[in-house]
Formats: C-alpha cells, structure tokens, sequence
C-alpha cells in the first residue's frame, strides 16, 4: 500500500533521517492517515535490502503487539536492521542465547533468573557508588571547562551506564577499562566515522562474553556475595548456564550501555534549547524529569517482531512471517495519548511512555538503573555545572538505524 502523504522512497529505518529530525515529521502523516503502513523497501547501515516491513506508529499499536507474543514473535532478530554478514555468521546461534530475542516460556524461564539481580533492593543497593561516580564524572567535567568548551558525550555522558552496569555484576575496578574498551567496539561498528570493522566489533564481543563466562565459572566454584553467584550458582532455584550468563552480559553492555549515554546527551541537549525547564529542574529536582526525558529522546527508536500467524493490526492484514516494526519515537508523540506532545515538559505526569518497550514481557529490564543514573547525573550536574550553554552547532548525531545518538555536543560553562 502506497502512502501518498510519503516522499517517494521513504523508508523509516533510513539513517540519514535519524541523523537530521526526531521526531520526524512523517511519523504525524503515518499516526492519522496510515497508521499501520508497509514499507516496500529498507535501507539499513549495512546496505539496501528490499525486503518490507510494516511501519506501526500508534500508541496503541505498538503495545498491543508488544503483549502479544504469541502473536508477534521476537525470535527473529528484534532490531529491525539485521546483523550485518560478519555478524550474522559468528552469532547466528547465539543469536537464540539472546534473551531479547526468545519467546516464551524459554524468554520466562531467563527473565525470572535475571531479575534476581534487578529488584529493587539490588538497584538500591548500587546508589551510593553511583551517585560517588557521578559527582567524580561531573567534577572532572569542571575541570575541562575551566579550560573552556568540551564536549558533552565523552566527558559527561558515556562513563555512568558503563560503570552502573559493571557495578551490577561486580566488575573489579582493574578490568574495568577492558569491559568499557569492548562494549565501546561493539556499538561503534554500525558507523563508518569511528572506523571501527565489522570484524573488531565481533571480536570484541566475543571477548566480553569469554571474560563473563570466566567470571562465572569462577564464581560456581566460589561463590560469593554478589550478583553474578545469584544468577548462575544460586542453588533450587534455577541458574544461567555460563554461556548464557556470557551472553546476558553481552546484552546488558549493549541495552543499558548506549541507550542510557544517549538519554543523557539528548537530556542536556533538551535542557539547553528549553532553558526554562533547566531552570525549572534546577529549582525543584522533580522526579519526573527522567521518564520525560527518555520519553523525549527515546534512544530506541524501534525494535521489530515477526508475525506468527496471519492476524489484523490497525485495520490491516498481516501475513505470518511478517515484519512488524514497533516505532516507539512515533508512539511517544501521539497525541491521542500525550497533551502537547511535541513539548519537553519535566513535570509530564502522567508521562505512559514507551521509551523502555510496550509493556509486554520484554519490557525493559534496566528501567529503574537507567532512571536512578539519569537522577543522579542531572542532580550532579546541577550542583556542579548549573550554567551549562551550547557552543557548537546543532549536536552530531549518530549514524544508525534505530537508535536515536549524539556523538559529540559542545557546551561550556558560564
Ligand atoms: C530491553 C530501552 C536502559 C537492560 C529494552 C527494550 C527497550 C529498552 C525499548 C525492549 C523492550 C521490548 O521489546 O518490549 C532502554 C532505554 C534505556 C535502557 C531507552 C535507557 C534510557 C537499560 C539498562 C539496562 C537495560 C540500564 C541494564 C543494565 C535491558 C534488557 C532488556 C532491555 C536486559 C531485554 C529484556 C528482555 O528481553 O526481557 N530496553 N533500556 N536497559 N533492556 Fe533496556
């Protein structure tokens, strides 16, 4: 089906869309006048594929496929760009290892060990340290400004998801810059500037999974106190194998590392065009202002299903084997569900965004680490760093098929 509002060719996994205007306008057209849309064509990182896929971009939509695995699979790759040949070849079984990527009950079975590790009381548990580091990461910060304009990402935003997550498993401080080295590879890959190769970005990741499975054989044959010992040598309650551990480790530096970065950098960028709310945030601190904020960059902009049975969405027939994209920057727009939703408002509230997933049993499992580190960072900052001020240009973004980042953003202070 043809969508007559669409420039000829549009395809919304395009990189070259994400690197100019989020929200992007086409979105609006598609939520009214197409909201379940087949896209004839992709055009990905990695090259052209013709193969199509639908476009759902209602609020509604999305979480109703979300909810619905039985219906909607996730088995096939969830990100709706493939893995690239490279990858694909050395993880194609790994791929099933992936708990992003399994239905239940096998997803069940995973997801209720892992979440040992992320109750509430476990993430508790991680503020102190965290909140020490990011005062650190923001006093270091001072420092660069005090020599005048830095940049944004690299000073501010990229070291908290990291150490959050190797806090999580009990990294010990002196592997740390080998763990932050490889997950830094491993997302670098999809953008031609870092020149990073396909085949340094696999073999990275294949390092950071044989370091997790040491760590947990280690931990099987001693158990301590930590996360690690829970999820994979807690005795009658079930536990990850060592691969799947490898793997688990693997997905967290990829979801809670790059995701969190960018809900930082597009945090400050957001507060830098809309002083008011800086303002605003640095007078109360409201707790609402991170949901808003991952609702306004939301840094995964789609994931992607794969029907398993011919069923409707949205009015429209889709076959079994489908691809289904759950675009959620169209869904945190809609205004069937957000007043002014084109406005950054830090007291939104409610704010039902699906910035973390719509609410089915992939829901985001770092949510409550990912809010806590964006607290602590803007509270540091605020107290550190209250005048911030842009003096580059527009932010350079990444070049990316389905995460919305920020390279580099200049600021300074004062
Ligand atoms: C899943 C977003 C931070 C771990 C997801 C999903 C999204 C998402 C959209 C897929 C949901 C679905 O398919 O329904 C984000 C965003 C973050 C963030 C925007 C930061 C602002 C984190 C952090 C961690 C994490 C800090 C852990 C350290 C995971 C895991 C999954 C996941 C393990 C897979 C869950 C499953 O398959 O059951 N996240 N995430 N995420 N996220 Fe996050």
């Amino acid at each position: 089906m043809s969508c007559p509002a669409l420039p000829d060719g549009f395809d919304a996994t395009d990189p070259d869309l994400l690197q100019s205007r989020v929200p992007h306008p086409e979105f609006a057209q598609l939520r009214q006048t197409a909201p379940v849309w087949w896209c004839p064509q992709r055009r990905g990182v990695t090259g052209f594929d013709d193969e199509g896929y639908w476009v759902v971009t209602r609020h509604a939509d999305v979480k109703y496929v979300s909810t619905h695995p039985e219906l909607f699979s996730s088995t096939t790759n969830t990100a709706i760009i493939r893995f690239n040949e490279h990858i694909q070849r050395d993880a194609i079984d790994a791929q099933r290892l992936i708990m992003l990527n399994m239905d239940p009950p096998e997803h069940t079975r995973v997801r209720q060990i892992v979440q040992r590790g992320f109750t509430p009381r476990a993430i508790r548990g991680l503020e102190e340290a965290l909140r020490d580091r990011a005062r650190k990461i923001v006093e270091e910060a001072s420092a660069a400004a005090a020599d005048g304009s830095f940049d944004f990402v690299t000073q501010v935003a990229c070291e908290l998801p990291l150490q959050a997550i190797a806090e999580l498993i009990g990294v010990p401080q002196k592997d740390r810059s080998k763990i932050f080295d490889w997950s830094n590879k491993m997302i670098a890959y999809d953008d031609p500037e870092y020149a990073i190769t396909e085949e340094v970005g696999a073999n990275a990741a294949m390092e950071l999974i044989g370091y997790a499975m040491n760590l947990s054989a280690e931990r099987k044959e001693c158990p301590a106190k930590d996360i690690v010992t829970q999820l994979v040598a807690a005795e009658g309650q079930g536990n990850l194998g060592s691969d799947e551990f490898g793997f688990f480790v693997l997905l967290l530096a990829v979801a809670g590392n790059e995701t969190t970065r960018n809900a930082i950098s597009h945090g400050m960028h957001a507060f830098l065009t809309h002083p008011e709310q800086w303002e605003l945030y640095k007078a109360t601190r409201p707790s609402t202002a991170a949901e808003e904020i991952v609702r306004w960059a939301t840094p995964v902009v789609s994931f992607q299903r794969t029907a398993t049975q011919d069923t409707e969405l949205g009015g429209q027939k889709i076959k079994a084997g489908d691809r289904v994209g759950l675009f959620y920057s169209s869904a945190n727009h809609d205004p069937e569900v957000f007043t002014d939703p084109d406005a950054f408002d830090i007291t939104r509230d409610p704010n039902p965004h699906l910035g973390f997933g719509g609410g089915g049993p992939h829901f985001c499992l770092g949510k409550s680490l990912a809010i806590m580190e964006i607290d602590l960072i803007f509270n540091a900052l605020a107290d550190a760093l209250p005048d911030l001020r842009l003096t580059g240009d527009d932010p350079r973004r990444l070049r990316a098929a389905w995460l919305n980042g920020i390279k580099e953003l200049r600021v300074s202070h004062g």
